[in-house]
């Protein structure tokens, strides 16, 4: 029997896309890092002799699982949250790969209950490799995922250090006004470790006003949101964005605010590559989040476009749904009981585009690149914070040579050489 604290009975929308994201990226990631290291161990066969270590570090773990979707009557069998997600899809991407590996996982979660209803839950988890609790960072072992109730904030530096020369997938999901800066740089500056952020747009814009009022009238309420926004930062270039509606409109604050986020992550380390996608609001859940993830690897940011693109599709009929399920609870609520045949039929709104016009990624390629002798792989590299996925670059690339602006072969290794006349 599976436990269920207050806030793990229903999973909210925003929760679902998340684990959507998560469980498409944690695949793709997996995929790409094994098949580059195929690839070498090809070229170098001592390779084959080396054991390769990937890791998963949910950093706010949860109670593991959730009894329901929100707005869902049907029982669909356990829903798993995070931790088991992502360990679940690095296993099992791995399978088969003629690579010597091993799969561990941290799991930190700060509350007593939470901390026991993940273990109690894990016991019964498809999770793919063993389990065990530990009582510091230093315990954990590799192969086996370890569940730490800590404050995840004040480990984070150790578990950097604990990773080394693994390859590690950072999920890093705290409820409220989000993780420091300075408790995060640890992590999203390792080499070899992507992660996955969630960024409170909500909180940012409501306790970001306070920055507009003079230091004479700030409440200590107003300070100790100042405080957490210089946190969540890591500095105080945030405020210029609030202090006055003249140099930031109050509609683009929370792109601004957003694109300064990825800009002092991209300080970090400038070799990173930083993509956002919004969890949008369904008509039930105000606040909104953002999901900022992070990579070194060009073909793990066009991947992420790939993963971005389905999981904002998907999305969109997910909130439909919602909305469906909701005002069919309202009639049944107002004893409308039927919704049959003489239901006026409702259209769901029209879907996000699935893609981009060949000509328009065209465009964007000679804008990035300019004229010149650039491999495939240059090309990813320039494109890699634009939303085009690898298909549509190859597409993009084609219609330039028709237009007589690219020659090349072929686009298939990403050595291959293609000439720019743009
Ligand atoms: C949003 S929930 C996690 C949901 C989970 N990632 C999932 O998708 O299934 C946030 C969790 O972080 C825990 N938490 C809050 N502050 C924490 C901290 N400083 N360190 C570690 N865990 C914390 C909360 O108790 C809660 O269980």
């Amino acid at each position: 029997m599976l436990i269920f604290p207050k806030y793990f009975v229903e999973r909210p929308s925003q929760t679902r896309l998340k684990h959507g994201i998560l469980r498409e990226y944690a695949g793709a990631w997996t995929g790409i890092i094994s098949t580059g290291l195929q690839n070498q161990a090809r070229k170098k066969p001592t390779a084959r002799d080396i054991q390769f270590s990937f890791v998963y570090v949910d950093g706010f773990a949860g109670a593991g699982a959730y009894q329901r979707d929100a707005h869902q009557n049907v029982a669909t069998g356990p829903i798993w949250g995070s931790p088991v997600i992502g360990t679940r899809q690095i296993v099992e991407r791995l399978r088969g790969v003629p690579l010597t590996t091993s799969v561990s996982a941290i799991f930190c979660e700060a509350s007593p209950e939470h901390h026991d209803a993940l273990l109690h839950n894990l016991q019964e988890a498809p999770l793919g490799i063993p389990y065990r609790s530990i009582r510091r960072v230093a315990e954990a072992q590799r192969g086996e995922a370890s569940v730490l109730q800590a404050d995840f904030r004040s480990c984070s530096g150790e578990i950097a250090r604990w990773l080394g020369n693994s390859y590690g997938l950072v999920l890093v999901d705290p409820w409220g006004s989000g993780m420091k800066m300075r408790d995060l740089a640890p992590l999203v500056g390792r080499k070899k470790v992507d992660t996955i952020i969630l960024y409170p747009a909500t909180d940012v814009k409501r306790f970001g006003s306070c920055a507009s009022k003079s230091r004479a009238k700030l409440t200590p309420n107003d300070r100790s949101n100042l405080t957490r926004l210089n946190d969540l930062f890591g500095d105080e270039r945030w405020q210029a964005i609030f202090a006055d509606e003249y140099l930031v409109r109050p509609e683009d604050r929370e792109s601004e605010a957003l694109a300064l986020y990825v800009q002092i992550l991209t300080e970090v380390d400038p070799s990173l590559i930083v993509k956002t996608i919004r969890l949008r609001n369904s008509a039930v859940d105000r606040t909104s989040y953002y999901l900022v993830l992070t990579t070194r690897n060009e073909s793990g940011a066009l991947r992420m476009n790939s993963v971005l693109r389905t999981a904002e599709f998907r999305e969109h009929f997910a909130v439909w749904a919602d909305y469906e399920e909701r005002e069919r609870k309202k009639a049944e609520q107002h004893g409308v009981l039927s919704l049959g045949l003489e239901d006026e039929f409702v259209a769901p709104p029209a879907p996000p585009p699935t893609e981009f016009p060949a000509s328009d990624v065209g465009d964007a390629i000679a804008l990035r690149c300019g004229a010149g002798a650039l491999t495939l792989r240059d090309i990813w590299r320039r494109l890699a914070d634009d939303p085009y996925t690898e298909d549509e670059i190859r597409k993009g690339l084609r219609n330039l040579k028709e237009r007589n602006q690219a020659s090349f072969d072929r686009l298939r290794a990403l050595g291959d050489t293609i000439t720019l006349r743009v």
